[in-house]
């Protein structure tokens, strides 16, 4: 049985009719940038996270970098993040000239809170949280030091559609929560997509500037801003996916929940999560010390993974000015090694899932 590690196919075939019927509706209606679609979306999207305001936007990455744009921080100011994140999150801060200041993770993949306040300098203005891999991370003493410090604090969501700390939805816990609706994504759409939500009307409104043109007016322009439109087509496709959400998230909750129960391989360590968190299990991601070994194994009995990521930030040829080095970030590194995300996706068959489990329980390092 061969075995990819996402099927993005499966998660349209499961509402085939109702995402052709929506496509059909948008492609006749004859409005295709900023309308109906793009409105119903943000407001269903604002109240599935309890958030006050949904903007829409072009990707992930726009929504993190006008995120920092549109709270004023730029050139000279300092952003702590995670090391141990998709190299988008870093983009976010660099596209605006500010600096990022890297933590590394606890054992649950996302930022380690014990290690953030001493990062804090005088130059410090945001802390940038990472719900990695779809888990919620650890908010209660990241919300106090933003207090503490006066910080801003920006969420990525890219892979936390849902996920909750202590029942409050990731996204809404400080100014601003960034989600990416990119195909692979728990909320995915079938092209680029993301947006921002926000408690405050301010912000809103300066997003729905700075995505178009930075104009409020037909050609009255009053800031620099981007074109970063979700377009009528993608958000009437997210209308559907998100109406199907619980569901599932409820089916990704099972198929982890399988894994935890049934993988009992001494190679491989399985994933953790926090009390007073939960996850979505965007990815199921489990380390093992000989990692290139159990890929090859799993290679010759075509079971597909995929690491997430292989190359840290810090150690990408892109960030080469920040002038780090192997060592810099020992656990982050640790992880770039070892981790590896297992076939998790909307779909997945029970008889697919027992493969995985069985060929990953039957594995012995040669
Ligand atoms: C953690 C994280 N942040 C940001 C992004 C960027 O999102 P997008 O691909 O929509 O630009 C992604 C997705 O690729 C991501 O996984």
């Amino acid at each position: 049985m061969k075995i990819t590690q996402n099927r993005m196919d499966r998660g349209f075939f499961k509402y085939q009719e109702e995402f052709e019927a929506k496509a059909l509706e948008v492609l006749r209606s004859g409005w295709y940038v900023l309308g109906r679609e793009v409105e119903s979306f943000e407001q269903e999207f604002a109240a599935y996270t309890g958030a006050g305001y949904c903007v829409g936007l072009a990707s992930g990455l726009d929504a993190l970098w006008l995120a920092f744009r549109v709270l004023g921080i730029g050139s000279g100011d300092e952003v702590i993040v995670q090391a141990n994140t998709y190299i988008a999150s870093v983009m976010g801060i660099t596209i605006n000239g500010a600096v990022p200041v890297f933590v590394e993770p606890d054992r649950y993949f996302n930022m380690d809170a014990d290690r953030i306040e001493e990062k804090i300098t005088e130059r410090t203005r945001a802390i940038l949280v990472v719900h990695l891999y779809g888990q919620a991370s650890n908010m209660q003493p990241i919300v106090r030091l933003c207090e503490k410090y006066d910080l801003r604090l920006v969420e990525d969501c890219a892979q936390s559609h849902g996920a909750c700390f202590d029942g409050k939805m990731t996204g809404t816990f400080g100014d601003i929560g960034c989600f990416s609706f990119y195909p692979s994504k728990n909320v995915g759409g079938f092209g680029d997509g993301g947006a921002i939500v926000t408690d405050n009307a301010r912000i809103a409104s300066d997003m729905k500037m700075y995505r178009n043109y930075g104009s409020e007016k037909r050609y009255y322009n009053k800031v620099v801003g981007a074109n970063s439109r979700l377009d009528e087509l993608q958000a009437g496709l997210l209308r559907v996916r998100l109406s199907h959400i619980q569901e599932l998230t409820d089916e990704r909750r099972r198929l982890a929940e399988r894994y935890n129960s049934s993988l009992h391989n001494p190679a491989i360590t399985l994933p953790e999560v926090r009390t007073h968190a939960d996850s979505v299990w965007h990815q199921y991601v489990i380390t093992c010390e000989h990692r290139q070994a159990l890929i090859d194994y799993l290679n010759e009995k075509e079971v597909g993974t995929i690491i997430h990521y292989p190359i840290p930030p810090h150690l990408s040829e892109a960030y080469a000015s920040l002038g780090y080095g192997q060592g810099s970030f020992p656990i982050t590194e640790h992880y770039a090694d070892t981790v590896l995300s297992l076939p998790m996706y909307n779909g997945m068959t029970e008889e697919e899932q027992s493969y995985v489990i069985d060929t990953l329980n039957s594995y012995s390092r040669a």
